[in-house]
C-alpha cells in the first residue's frame, strides 16, 4: 500500500482494514486511539484468521491424525515460518512460541541464565528497561549471586553506546537491552551494543516488544542472540509472542518448563527432550493466537518498513511542535530523530491520571502511570507520566485532537485552582 514515494499509508484504506479505528466510544464522541504502545488495534485479516481457526478447524496441533488437526498444525507452523522470515531468522526452528515478550525473556533467564551463569557474573541492563526486561534478571541475580549493572541514559533519554561500554567487563555474560523504550520511544544503538557485547564474549538479549512492531529488526544482520516480542503490539492477538534464539544457544539450553509435546520418550524416572522448537513449547500452545500473529505479520509485510518509520517520524515531528506550544507541557525523552512514535509528557499541575480521564471524555485514549518502567520514572524524579503512542494508522489530526484536549484539561485545572484561591 505505502511506497517510498508516498510515505503515508493511505488512511482511507487503513480505515477499512481496522474496525476498531473509527468508532464512537460514547454517543457523539469519536475515538482517537493513542495507546498503541500498550496494545495495537487489529485488522480484519487478523480477526478473520483467528475466527477461521475457531470456527472451521479448532483442533489441537501435533497430536491428531485427522484432517482438522492436520489443518491446524499446518496453519500454526506456517505462522512460525512467516514470523521467522519477518525477523530474518536463519531457521524456522529458532522461533519459539511463547505467551508474549515477558514470557520469552523469563524463558531465557530461567533456562540459559540458570544453566550458564555463575556467582559474580554480570548482566548489563539499561535505565530504559521495562519491568519485563528487569525483574527476570533481578530474580535470577538474587538466586545465583549475579551482579546487575545499568547503562545510564542522557538527560534527554538517549542511550549512548559509551554508556553501555562503561558497564561491560570481563564478567559480563549478558547484555539485556530494549530496542525501543516503551516510555520515551528511544531507539537504542543495537548495532554498536551487540558488537561491544560480543567482543567481551557476552550474549545479547533484545526486548523487541516495541522495536519489532515499529522498526524492521533483522536478527541475522544485527547478530542478535535472543529476541523477544509480542503479537499484540504489532496488530496481532494478545496471549502470544515469540522468542527467537540462535540455534546453537537454544540447543544447549534445557527446557524451562515440563509437560506434553516437549519430550520424545518418557519413563517413570525421566524424559528425553524433543527437538527445537518443541522442547520449549510444553502443553497446548496458543494456537489461534499464533495463527493470528502470523496473519498480523503478513498484514504488516505489505508496507515498506522505511515508509512506516518515516510516517511515525512525521507524526512525532508534528506532535513535538504542538506540545512545545503548550505552556506547562514537558516532553520526556529525545527529539523525534532518535525515537519511534511515542510521546510521554509531564504536565505541570495536571496529574497524568486526571489528564487521561479528561482526555477520555473527548475520546482520546492515552496511558497514564509508570508504564511498567518505575526506575526510568525515578531517573526523571517522576511518579508517573502521560503517554500518547502512535502506530501507522494514526494521523497528524489525531495529535491535533490530543493537543486540543490537553489544552482543555490545563484550562480546567487552572480555572479550578483560581476558583479555590479566589
Ligand atoms: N508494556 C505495555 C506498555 O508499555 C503494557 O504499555
Amino acid at each position: 500500500m505505502a511506497t517510498v514515494d508516498s510515505p503515508l499509508p493511505r488512511h482511507d484504506d487503513l480505515k477499512a482494514d481496522f474496525p476498531g479505528l473509527h468508532q464512537e466510544i460514547r454517543p457523539g464522541v469519536r475515538l482517537t486511539y493513542l495507546d498503541n504502545a500498550a496494545t495495537t488495534l487489529k485488522p480484519w485479516s487478523v480477526i478473520r484468521a483467528v475466527q477461521a481457526y475457531d470456527s472451521e478447524y479448532p483442533a489441537n496441533v501435533h497430536r491428531g491424525i485427522h484432517a482438522l488437526s492436520e489443518r491446524a498444525t499446518e496453519a500454526y507452523e506456517a505462522a512460525r515460518e512467516t514470523v521467522a522470515r519477518f525477523v530474518g531468522a536463519a531457521e524456522v526452528e529458532e522461533i519459539i512460541w511463547t505467551r508474549g515478550t515477558t514470557d520469552a525473556i523469563n524463558l531465557v533467564a530461567q533456562s540459559w541464565g540458570r544453566t550458564f551463569l555463575r556467582e559474580g557474573d554480570e548482566i548489563v541492563l539499561t535505565d530504559l528497561e521495562h519491568h519485563s526486561n528487569l525483574i527476570p534478571w533481578q530474580m535470577l541475580a538474587k538466586e545465583k549471586g549475579l551482579i546487575l549493572r545499568f547503562a545510564e541514559i542522557t538527560d534527554d533519554g538517549r542511550l549512548e553506546d559509551e554508556a553501555v561500554e562503561r558497564q561491560l567487563s570481563d564478567r559480563t555474560r549478558i547484555v539485556a537491552i530494549t530496542a525501543m523504550s516503551n516510555v520515551l520511544g528511544t531507539v537504542t544503538p543495537l548495532d554498536e551494543v551487540i558488537a561491544m557485547a560480543h567482543d567481551r564474549g557476552a550474549i545479547v538479549v533484545v526486548d523487541g516488544a516495541q522495536g519489532v512492531a515499529h522498526h524492521a529488526i533483522d536478527v541475522g544482520k544485527l547478530g542478535i542472540d535472543f529476541l523477544a516480542f509480542s503479537g499484540h503490539k504489532m496488530c496481532g492477538p494478545t496471549g502470544v509472542g515469540v522468542l527467537y534464539g540462535r540455534r546453537e544457544l537454544l540447543e544447549a539450553m534445557p527446557p524451562a518448563w515440563g509437560g506434553g509435546s516437549m519430550v520424545t520418550r518418557v519413563t517413570r524416572e525421566g524424559a528425553e527432550w524433543n527437538d527445537l522448537p518443541y522442547k520449549f513449547e510444553p502443553g497446548t500452545p496458543p494456537i489461534a493466537q499464533a495463527i493470528g500473529m502470523g496473519a498480523a505479520v503478513e498484514y504488516l509485510s505489505q508496507f515498506d518498513a522505511k515508509a512506516l518509520i518515516a510516517h511515525e517520524r512525521q507524526l512525532m515531528d508534528h506532535a513535538h511542535r504542538l506540545m512545545e506550544d503548550i505552556p506547562g507541557v514537558r516532553i520526556l525523552g529525545p527529539s523525534p530523530d532518535h525515537k519511534g512514535g511515542i510521546l510521554s509528557m509531564d504536565i505541570e499541575s495536571v496529574h497524568p491520571h486526571d489528564l487521561a480521564q479528561l482526555l477520555d471524555r473527548e475520546g482520546v485514549a492515552i496511558r497514564a502511570g509508570q508504564h511498567c518502567a518505575m526506575p526510568l520514572h525515578q531517573r526523571y524524579g517522576l511518579m508517573a507520566s502521560a503517554r500518547a503512542s502512535a502506530y501507522f494508522y494514526n494521523t497528524t489530526e489525531d495529535f491535533d485532537r490530543l493537543a486540543e484536549a490537553i489544552r482543555h484539561a490545563i484550562e480546567l485545572f487552572r480555572d479550578r485552582r483560581s476558583r479555590r484561591s479566589g
